[in-house]
């Protein structure tokens, strides 16, 4: 298990290149499960959750290469022999659930088990398994695994979305393009990652229209091509770098970057006093001077504020002028930085899905706890501009979505290193 050391430092400068979106590229691969041919991505991020996806997409017969340093996953599903999603890999993983629609529209079956709850909720997939049943399947859950099929086939319907589900939206969506007639899903989600998604579907040459708004219409089709497709910048890599000058002062400009990606986070960076500048190349970030003002911030679906930069916007609140309060409306539990935060000098109040935090001058370096993903790499944020030295523990939740994170960080001039531990 490794851990990171950080020394907080001065202003940051240079540049960081921005790499393809974990949360796109995770649905993308199990979309070759619909097609007997090739499907090949570039732009694929570097990631433990690309790897643990691989080795799923492999259990199930498909082939699945990692080419040019893992930038090209080349894959093809034409002699799946499984069917079967095991719980070991899904439980390290709930976006293996992305598995069940395209299977179900491929082969009419798949059993998959439920993921279980994880750090930041209970994350259940009652969204996945209604519109589902909506398009024919019949799902059972048996032991812990959900067991679906669809012996006739599925056939083409209105969909309404209780919530827009990330992940609801992309399992519809993909088991819909092999669906009898037509389907509309309404509420559906409208994140960057699911046009990604489609647009890669329609390189298959499935019809699809609306994605990126709330009501998506696809036209189902008998069968799917190959195709090439590049993925997606990552908008929530972008903007937990773009918080990296914001908190430690200094200019910062993240190569692939585009504000189109951001929704709100960009509003919220301008009202705290950080300027946001689109160049040719990505985005130029620099803190327009003295301290970050505090701001409010509700965590809501695309375009609203994403609940995958909260934990980071707290880091960059703890040391802002004035009280800023963090709502979080996506997940149940995702404060668990806060009390690490906290053992760094930050003075944070947490009542429910609320979080008040009041700045103070400097937090301080002390050995603090990873806890899921996003919070690992908030707190690396916050120990740059600390006082002394902090050491992040159980960083394998690091990578799970930020490849090369000391090399990045440490090539703007941030102090940090990796150090194994037994
Ligand atoms: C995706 O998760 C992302 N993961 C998450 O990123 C992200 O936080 C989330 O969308 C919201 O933007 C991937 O894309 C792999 P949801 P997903 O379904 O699809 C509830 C990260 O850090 N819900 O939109 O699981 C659910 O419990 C990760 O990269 C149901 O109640 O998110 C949650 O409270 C973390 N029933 C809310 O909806 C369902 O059937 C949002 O979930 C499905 C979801």
């Amino acid at each position: 298990m490794d851990s990171i050391i950080v020394r907080g430092n001065g202003p940051l400068k240079g540049e960081i290149p921005i790499a393809g979106a974990k949360n796109a590229c995770l649905t993308l691969m199990p979309a070759t499960l619909l097609s007997e041919e090739p499907l090949t991505l570039t732009n694929a991020p570097r990631l433990s959750d690309i790897r643990t996806m691989t080795e799923l997409l492999s259990s199930l017969g498909a082939e699945v290469s990692a080419l040019q340093d893992g930038k090209v996953l080349a894959m093809s599903s034409h002699d799946l022999d499984n069917h079967v999603a095991d719980y070991d890999i899904v439980r390290k993983m709930r976006a293996s659930n992305l598995v069940l629609g395209p299977m179900l529209a491929r082969l009419g079956q798949a059993v998959v088990s439920l993921p279980g709850g994880c750090a930041i909720g209970t994350r259940p997939m009652d969204l996945h398994e209604k519109g589902l049943m909506a398009l024919g399947a019949e799902i059972e859950l048996k032991e812990g695994y959900l067991h679906a099929k669809a012996p006739k086939g599925l056939k083409g319907t209105v969909i309404d979305l209780d919530f827009p589900s990330v992940g609801a939206t992309e399992n519809i969506l993909m088991a819909s393009t092999l669906a009898k007639g037509t389907t509309v899903i309404n509420n559906a989600a409208r994140e960057p990652e699911i046009v990604d998604l489609a647009t890669c579907l329609r390189a298959m040459g499935a019809q699809i229209e609306g994605d990126g708004t709330s009501r998506i219409e696809v036209q189902g089709v008998d069968r799917l091509h190959g195709a090439t497709h590049p993925v997606v910048t990552d908008r929530i890599e972008l903007g937990t770098y773009m918080l990296a000058p914001a908190i430690c002062g200094g200019e910062v400009e993240c190569l692939g970057g585009r504000i189109s990606l951001l929704g709100a986070f960009c509003e919220k960076l301008d009202e705290a006093g950080i300027s946001v500048e689109e160049t040719e190349r990505g985005i130029k970030v620099a803190r327009k001077n003295g301290r970050v003002k505090a701001v409010n911030v509700t965590t809501e679906p695309f375009p609203g504020f994403p609940t995958d930069l909260q934990a980071q916007m707290m880091a960059l609140m703890c040391t802002a002028e004035g009280t800023s309060v963090l709502e979080e409306k996506i997940f149940e539990n995702r404060f668990m930085h806060a009390p690490e935060l906290m053992r760094m000098g930050a003075e944070i109040e947490v009542h429910g899905g609320t979080a008040t935090v009041t700045g103070v001058e400097r937090l301080k370096g002390a050995p603090v706890m990873a806890t899921d993903l996003r919070a690992s790499v908030s707190l690396i944020l916050a120990a740059m501009a600390a006082e002394g030295e902090t050491v992040v523990n159980r960083v394998y939740h690091l990578d799970r979505g930020y490849e090369r994170v000391e090399e990045k960080l440490g090539n703007v001039g941030a102090h940090i290193e990796r150090v194994k531990v037994t």
